[in-house]
């Protein structure tokens, strides 16, 4: 029942106390539960506008559980349709990206245009003039599809606010992304994909996780101090006051930024040792250019911030390392599918788009040293769980006692942010309205 999957959160301010109850990511219920409450009500991302280079372009892609065809019409307009034909339900598209005029399924030949269109029906004298007057028979569209700064989202509730309202306080973070390039960004080095033996909200959780990177990426430290000196020797960095915050922005979304660069980063336009020396003259030039664009002020939040914003309910954009944009959805309760992309600023020089491509690769990319640590770890506390008779409960109250003046880096509050969205959802039965930023 709803009180049930309230009572998954227990949240107690009288004892600074908030802790999920470990079925939230067991049980196969629950997962029934978030695909109606959560899936089917949020905006979730779909790809990146730059995937979708011309007219016809398209890329296969299954968001919830629904084959979708992502493509951009022979007008040039991003449509989502779902793919399925009209006709008996089969999928229509088999590639998985591609470019295309029309697509033609492969059990009785019934042809659709890139704007979905049915244009041809083997046999079609066998039916009568005016069979698809009202369109019933073209490829079904998704019911919302909206842009924000080049990020595509869809909705499948069709009465849901709009995506900026959705959006709220991490629209000013996806702006600052899309500034990065004057022409906006684009993915590099295609689609990285990758699974776990764990619940999807665990890496929601772990992708702006501060408490978790001197511990579980103790070997990365390591490599730096290696390379680098003693820069990194002190982890005691990663627990300083100053070193950054965390904000809630609203509909379950939140940031974790750092004042300053974080050691380990490379921010977007200031040299950092971990860009490496050759790097030095191209990355001033970046500045530079920024500067000229943008005035000083926004370019200097777009040059040197770093942060991790995370938007209700999987998506993640990490501004630590180039750009990383990845999304994950549940397959079971125990074993999720990861998409991840890098990104950088269109017509970037060859060699600085490589360069950042590495930097994901090296770090956040399927093997870099970050995600098969991060892996690991979600993995190990999936197998955890089985033994929950002893601990029933997760526990994310660190720095709760102060959340309402100061959040730090390395606090629990963008977890609690979450959860406290994925509480209200599930509990509410009917949908429940997206609130304006304030
Ligand atoms: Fe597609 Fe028959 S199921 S043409
Ligand atoms: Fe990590």
């Amino acid at each position: 029942s709803s009180a049930d999957l309230r009572g998954l959160v227990d949240e107690d301010h009288a004892r600074n106390r908030f802790r999920v109850h470990r079925s939230a990511l067991t049980d196969p219920a629950v997962l029934e539960i978030e695909r109606q409450r959560i899936f089917d009500r949020c905006w979730l991302y779909l790809g990146h506008e730059s995937e979708l280079a011309g007219p016809g372009s398209f890329v296969a892609r299954t968001i919830n559980h629904r084959p979708l065809i992502f493509v951009r019409d022979g007008e040039g307009r991003i449509r989502a349709f779902f793919n399925v034909c009209p006709h008996r339900g089969a999928l229509v598209c088999r590639e998985r990206a591609g470019k295309a005029k029309s697509f033609q399924c492969a059990y009785h030949g019934w042809t659709f245009s890139n704007a979905g269109r049915l244009i041809g029906q083997p046999g079609k004298e066998a039916y009568p003039d005016g069979f698809n007057a009202d369109g019933a028979y073209d490829l079904p569209e998704v019911p919302r599809l909206e842009v924000c700064h080049g990020f595509v989202f869809i909705n499948y509730d069709a009465a849901a606010e709009p995506l900026d309202v959705y959006l709220g306080g991490a629209k000013f973070y996806l702006e600052l992304i899309a500034l990065q390039g004057a022409a906006g960004m684009e993915i590099v080095g295609g689609t990285q994909e990758y699974s776990a033996r764990a619940n999807w909200k665990l890496l929601l959780e772990n992708s702006a996780d501060g408490y978790h990177a001197p511990t579980a990426h103790a070997s990365y430290f390591d490599y730096l101090s290696d390379r680098d000196g003693d820069a990194y020797k002190n982890r005691k960095f990663s627990y300083n006051k100053a070193f950054g915050q965390v904000l809630d922005l609203g509909n379950g979304h939140a940031v974790s930024e750092s004042q300053g660069a974080i050691p380990w980063g490379r921010p977007v336009a200031r040299w950092v040792p971990g860009w490496g020396e050759e790097a030095q003259a191209d990355i001033d030039r970046i500045r530079v250019e920024l500067v000229e664009r943008l005035g000083p002020e926004k370019a200097e939040m777009v040059a040197e911030r770093d942060y991790n914003l995370l938007i209700f309910p999987n998506l993640a954009v990490l501004n630590i390392m180039a750009v990383t944009v990845r999304t994950f959805y549940p397959v079971a309760p125990d074993y999720f599918e990861v998409r991840a992309w890098a990104m950088a600023p269109k017509g970037e020089p060859e060699a600085v788009k490589d360069r950042r491509l590495r930097n994901f690769l090296e770090f956040l990319g399927p093997g870099g040293f970050a995600t098969p640590d991060d892996v690991e770890m979600l993995e190990l506390c999936q197998q955890g769980y089985q033994a929950s008779i002893g601990a029933p409960w997760n526990d994310l109250s660190k720095g709760m006692f102060r959340e309402a003046e100061y959040a730090a880096k390395q606090d629990e509050l963008q977890m609690r942010t979450f959860w406290r969205q994925w509480r209200d959802m599930m509990a509410a039965e009917e949908r429940i309205a997206f609130r304006e930023a304030g």
